[in-house]
């Protein structure tokens, strides 16, 4: 199998390259990655000597690039993770969004179904292009709707979501007019080592821990379906063996929690594994800030589908995948820090001193 990975140098991609590369021996993977401030070689550090291995820095929308890599490495499955990802970015300025996850996305189509155009009809048989895509797509949930799955309407409601969706709908499109073999994903919120430090849990752990307030939008109720990173790929890899041509699936945790029940889970267990030295409960270091604009309140997955056709299920419970992540932060507070450019930093504290907290 020949395995080219989109996005790889970020959080999801670089677990599924690691995973890829330890469940076929005989597979040769190859990660393209643009290295935008959330990308970073330091997540494929220990995969980097390994010959089955290769890297190239490369945006997605390179069409010239990109068909030089693809006519080269002949890959039979295309994984494409590249997008711009954090919700709140997306709010200050939504065009890095429009260009990564709508025009790059598209010309990156373009440059496959080309690609797949010229393949000899028994690896056009066996090629599949395996769309990551979010949950956000369909909206928002009250407390007492049913969780979404595939038949959910769409209803993207940040810029973020928006761009995800109309990713989604081009990808569709692609396969409807020209035939290219696509399965479109649609996950949870997912968690676990390498996830840079902008999303809630690694936000948290690292805040707690150089001693910084825990700030929560709003009144900490908004509920997310907690994906473990793991059970992710072991569905992407499904879906890339058992998917069906065309098709959606939606991949969740079956984990929901409210904010404030996953910060203060976060809490519970630093304060036993690396409890603060004046013996003070981490808790003390939340803070209730500025709600986000236009905050989405809860997104649940059935994920009955997924389950049925790809014999997959999430086997990670969220108190263990939240062990295992805080043991790995915990394990690699220099990555925590060398991640973050001084751009990031700048964002970062401007962003929280609008929310009221620093
Ligand atoms: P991430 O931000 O950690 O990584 C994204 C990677 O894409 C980075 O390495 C970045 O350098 C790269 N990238 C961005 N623009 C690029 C471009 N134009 N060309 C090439 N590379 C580019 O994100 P993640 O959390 O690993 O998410 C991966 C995918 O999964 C995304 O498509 C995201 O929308 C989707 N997703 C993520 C979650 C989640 O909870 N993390 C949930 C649902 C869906
Ligand atoms: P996030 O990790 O940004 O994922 P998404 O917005 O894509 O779901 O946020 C998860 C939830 O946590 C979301 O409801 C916003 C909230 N949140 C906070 O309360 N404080 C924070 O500092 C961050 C980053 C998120």
């Amino acid at each position: 199998m020949r395995f080219l990975v989109t996005g790889a140098a970020g959080f999801i991609g670089s677990n599924l390259v690691r995973m890829l590369l330890r469940q076929y021996p005989e597979s040769q993977v190859l990660s393209y990655d643009l290295l935008t401030y959330a990308g970073s070689l330091a997540n494929l550090a220990d995969v980097q000597d390994e010959t089955r291995h290769e890297f190239v820095k490369g945006d997605i929308g390179d069409g010239a690039l990109l068909s030089e890599i693809l006519a080269r490495f002949q890959p039979n499955v295309i994984f494409h993770l590249a997008a711009e990802t954090h919700v709140d970015r997306s709010i200050q300025s939504s065009d890095p969004f429009v260009e990564a996850n709508v025009v790059g996305h598209t010309r990156m189509l373009e440059t496959v179904y080309l690609y797949f155009k010229k393949l000899y009809e028994k690896d056009q048989q066996r090629f599949k292009f395996i769309h990551v895509s979010t949950d956000e797509v369909f909206g928002s949930l009250r407390l007492s709707d049913a969780a979404f799955d595939e038949s959910t309407a769409y209803n993207p409601l940040s810029p973020y979501a928006a761009s995800k969706a109309a990713g989604d709908h081009m990808v569709r499109a692609w396969g409807n007019t020209y035939g290219l073999p696509t399965v479109n994903i649609n996950c949870s919120n997912n968690y676990g080592p390498y996830q840079f430090p902008e999303k809630l849990i690694p936000f948290m752990i690292m805040r707690a821990l150089g001693g910084e307030s825990l700030p929560v939008y709003g009144d900490g109720k908004n509920v997310r379906d907690w994906l473990y990173v793991e059970d992710h790929c072991a569905a992407l890899i499904a879906a890339s063996e058992k998917g069906k041509i065309g098709e959606t699936y939606c991949v969740g945790g079956e984990s929901e929690r409210s904010n404030l029940q996953v910060v203060e889970m976060v809490c519970n267990a630093l304060d036993e594994v690396k409890p603060r030295v004046e013996g003070r409960t981490y808790k003390e270091q939340v803070e209730f800030v500025a709600d986000r604009p236009g905050h989405d309140f809860r997104y649940a997955i059935n994920c009955s589908k997924a389950k049925a056709d790809l014999e997959w299920m999430p086997v990670t419970s969220f108190e263990e995948g939240l062990k295992h992540t805080l043991a790995w932060y915990l394990h690699n507070v220099q990555w925590l820090d060398d991640i973050r450019s001084d751009e990031y930093r700048q964002w970062i504290s401007a962003h929280y001193k609008v929310k009221g907290s620093v």
